[in-house]
């Protein structure tokens, strides 16, 4: 969603801003702006639509600085406009930009009504800036303004301020959204996500909960939320470059399909190196965390809750554990029943989702204190909220589908399976090692699912012209049905629906007729033979049908059903190599369709509002 970038140095920032909100995109957004002080006054430049059109303005207007901030914008309080686009200005002297949500926005904009502030925006961001010049006129600092408006906000928030009247300082807050402060020789950065400033600095420092900081080119002070100086730990990040650009790729979907080999290597040789199905894989404090763990509770959003109704099928064959998967923004608002002895699992990519976020607190205020997060960004909130830790190498993902997070997120899941399964004695030494070679041989068998790329895109072409479209499948594969489901309708518009194979008859059949395709997900398995009687009941109401099915099943294609073979049937591991045919599906439909398959309309990368 919304993204944050601001730089103060002795050279022209534009660029670096400009470059910053560049990197931002993938998050979402709906219109961009920066502002900068120059020749003691703020200059500011915003449009609608994409970066590129506010950067040929900004050039057009030859702004340059060495104090500046940007921002990317999710319209949640008032439409899409240029006039409710950040950076927010109060009085001609200070510009703002805000991610997150004002919570008492409308009591403070009365307030600051009555003092003589007249709004320009709808937004709840504008509330802030001029609170924050009200503080000022007190004869107070920036800072001190900074501190002093925060306390009398509700809600979340990471802000950034510069002031022409102190054109050597930028400020920045932070409350329940990401914000982090890097550090470069001379200068320095503020942003949401590293990503924005990588290609200035590596040395980053996380802002905590309540933190302010103020920066200059020579130095940084954060303060946490008593306004007393605090020391933050300096961190290099890992996020590298050629994650973040495309390379020869046509769309970073398409790179992170293909990049899936290699993160799910990478996922399986952080289990290799710790030494297989240890405990300590999740955290110095996993042995008494796990030790007598009576049931589990998955907690996840979109794509995410996919692997967590996958992993379900596992935790309770491999690990004998009860375990419930809830959608972290049904879970946050049920009465649910806490169980001192159930691990309660988050699962999230960016780490940054709300809702899942939200529900962790939630899960934890009802005395739920084992929680573990599966994250693929190490350093965001829930990894931070949660006692243990297992992180998905699978690399920064820009494309707003998820891809490669996915199926290191099953790689991660079936990880814990193994692990609960062993501490409670339930899986030998031998079926370690089987498990073991099981993720070694994965990385291979995931490149020649997507071997399959050029038969997939035949089918593409099919799907298309459609309108609506079904997913089926049968125990670990009913979730890969939900998931193909959700990739077709994120990037190429078409309606879709997954369905376990069996409920066909309970509703859905009575959509199935010549216009509408049938996926099924049909590998061989104990449950082979169920799914082609589902199949016969498509066919027989005359629906097309196309399986995905394994190299060694005895599935033929006939009249109507068209089959893809699939790698030989690689036994529990199957629905992550299943993955992979019905991503492919859903890219290779939306360019055949022409949408914005990185950007689909509508969607954010990273969810941080309810
Ligand atoms: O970052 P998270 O994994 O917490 O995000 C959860 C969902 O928003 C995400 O998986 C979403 O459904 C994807 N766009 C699906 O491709």
């Amino acid at each position: 969603m919304c993204g944050i970038v601001g730089a103060i140095a002795q050279r022209d920032v534009v660029p670096l801003l400009v470059d910053g909100l560049k990197r931002l995109e993938y998050r979402g957004y709906d219109s961009a702006g920066i502002a900068v002080v120059v020749a003691d006054s703020v200059r500011r430049v915003r449009r609608t639509g994409r970066v590129a059109e506010m950067e040929a303005a900004a050039l057009a207007e030859g702004l340059g600085a060495n104090l500046g901030i940007g921002h990317t914008r999710w319209a949640t309080h008032g439409g899409v406009t240029e006039s409710n686009a950040h950076p927010h200005i109060s009085d001609g002297e200070l510009a703002l930009v805000h991610n997150g949500i004002i919570e008492n926005h409308e009591a403070q904009r009365e307030r600051l009504r009555a003092l003589g502030y007249a709004f320009e925006s709808q937004t709840d961001t504008e509330v802030v800036a001029h609170l924050i010049h009200h503080h000022r006129k007190q004869g107070v600092s920036l800072l001190a303004a900074l501190q002093a408006t925060v306390k009398e906000l509700h809600g979340a928030y990471a802000l950034a301020v510069i002031d022409k009247r102190d054109p050597a300082t930028l400020v920045t807050a932070r409350m329940g959204c990401p914000l982090l402060i890097g550090l470069g020789e001379g200068e320095n950065f503020v942003a949401s996500d590293v990503s924005a400033i990588v290609s200035a600095t590596r040395r980053v420092i996380f802002l905590e909960e309540g933190d302010t900081a103020e920066l200059t080119c020579d130095g940084v002070r954060v303060f946490d939320a008593s306004d007393a100086q605090v020391m933050r730990e300096v961190h290099v990040s890992e996020v590298s470059l050629a994650s973040l650009e495309l390379g020869p790729y046509r769309h970073f979907m398409q790179k992170e399909i293909h990049e899936q080999p290699r993160a799910i290597a990478d996922t399986v040789e952080g289990i290799l190196d710790a030494g297989g199905f240890d405990a300590a894989l999740f955290g110095k404090d996993a042995d008494a965390v796990l030790a007598d763990v009576a049931s589990v509770q998955i907690l996840a959003c979109g794509t995410s809750y996919y692997a967590g109704l996958t992993a379900r099928y596992w935790i309770e064959a491999i690990a004998g554990l009860p375990c419930a998967v809830d959608i972290a923004s049904e879970y946050r608002y049920r009465s649910v029943v806490g169980n001192p002895k159930q691990l309660v699992v988050t699962i999230s990519q960016s780490g940054e989702t709300l809702d899942t976020m939200e529900a962790l607190k939630y899960a934890k205020a009802q005395g739920q204190d084992k929680t573990l997060s599966i994250c693929n960004v190490p350093e965001s909130a829930l990894p931070r909220a949660s006692k243990l830790v297992l992180h998905t190498r699978a690399g920064a993902e820009i494309g707003v589908a998820s891809t490669k997070a996915f199926t290191t997120q099953l790689v991660a899941l079936f990880t814990l399976a193994v692990t609960l399964g062993k501490l409670r004695g339930r899986v030998d030494t031998a079926q370690q090692a089987d498990f073991l070679n099981a993720l070694r041989h994965l990385p291979g068998s995931v490149q020649h699912a997507l071997n399959l790329e050029p038969q997939v895109a035949l089918w593409a072409e099919k799907f298309a012209p459609r309108q609506h479209a079904l997913f089926l499948g049968r125990g670990t594969h009913y979730p890969i049905a939900l998931e193909g489901a959700l990739k077709l309708k994120e990037i190429s518009y078409i309606h879709a629906e997954g369905y376990p194979a069996g409920e066909l008859k309970h509703g859905p059949l009575a959509l199935v007729d010549t216009q509408m395709p049938v996926v099924v997900i049909a590998p061989n398995d104990a449950l082979l033979e169920k799914v082609k009687s589902n199949i016969q009941e498509v066919r027989a109401r005359g629906g097309e049908m196309f399986v995905f099915t394994d190299a060694d099943s005895s599935f033929s294609a006939s009249e109507g059903v068209h089959v893809i073979r699939t790698p030989r049937h690689v036994g529990i591991l199957s629905p992550i190599v299943h993955a992979i045919p019905v991503q492919l599906l859903a890219y290779h439909t939306a360019l055949a369709r022409g949408t914005d398959v990185d950007k689909p309309r509508n969607l954010a990368k990273s969810v941080t509002v309810e």
